[in-house]
């Protein structure tokens, strides 16, 4: 089975600092990085996600057994894919064209009912992506965070091609406080993204099966 091991967060903006915070929460060495110098991010870094590390973007992921990109998907067509060659990919974003703009690639592949993390892992051949942590909220999903068996506690979808690495992270999830539901293969990540049926929800686990079902069956 594929490992998690060391996170590497791509994006400290809204939900990167979420994320990184939950995962430091749940055990896990984690680095951040925006696209620049990590000095830039230290003392924020220090005072709201204590115990994670400042580095540079390569840096991080080049000791990341991990990375989560959490940063706007106009910019994720900026990073080189070799960087993230072996790595396990989660894909904790969204294409919002009112501010991403229209991109081109992402709007031809909706078109052809292509999801986003679709072009994501068609750019990243060398990683195993699985879209993770995009459909809730940043602030819902540090609120909502529950560990495993709390009676309210909610759950996430995720979706991915490689079995092992869907499985390295819903393991992840559950570690940092939700009911973790894979959806099947890649194709079926288009349940998560923005227009599907759980995006903005958060829902218990029987709830987000429902919300799926329809969708998810077809898609598999
Ligand atoms: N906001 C939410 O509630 C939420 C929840 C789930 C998923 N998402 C998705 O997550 C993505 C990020 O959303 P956000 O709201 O957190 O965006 P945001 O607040 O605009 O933050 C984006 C971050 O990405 C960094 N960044 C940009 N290019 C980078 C690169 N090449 N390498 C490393 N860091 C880079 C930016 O820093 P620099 O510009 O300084 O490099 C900034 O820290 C979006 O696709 C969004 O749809 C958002």
């Amino acid at each position: 089975m594929q490992r998690t091991g060391k996170l590497a967060v791509l994006g400290a903006g809204h939900v990167g600092p979420v994320i990184a915070r939950l995962a430091i929460r749940a055990g896990y060495p984690v680095a951040i990085a925006t696209s620049g110098d990590p000095d830039d991010i230290a003392l924020i870094t220090e005072l709201v996600i204590p115990g994670a590390q400042p580095r540079w973007a390569s840096d991080a992921v080049a000791d990341a057994d991990t990375v989560v990109l959490a940063i706007p998907l106009h910019r994720f067509l900026d990073v080189d894919p070799g960087l993230l060659a072996g790595k396990l990919v989660v894909d904790a974003m969204n294409y919002w064209p009112a501010s991403d703009g229209v991109l081109p690639a992402f709007e031809d592949g909706a078109s052809k009912g292509i999801g986003s993390s679709e072009i994501v892992a068609r750019r990243l051949t060398g990683s195993a992506v699985v879209k993770a942590l995009n459909h809730i909220g940043y602030h819902e999903l540090e609120e909502w965070a529950r560990p495993a068996g709390a009676p309210d506690r909610r759950a996430t979808g995720l979706a991915g091609d490689d079995p092992a690495a869907v499985a390295a992270v819903a393991e992840l999830t559950d570690r940092i406080g939700y009911d973790p539901v894979p959806l099947g293969s890649l194709r079926a990540a288009r349940v998560l993204q923005p227009g599907g049926p759980v995006f903005g929800q958060v829902l218990t686990l029987p709830e987000f099966e429902r919300a799926v079902y329809e969708d998810a069956r077809n898609l598999r």
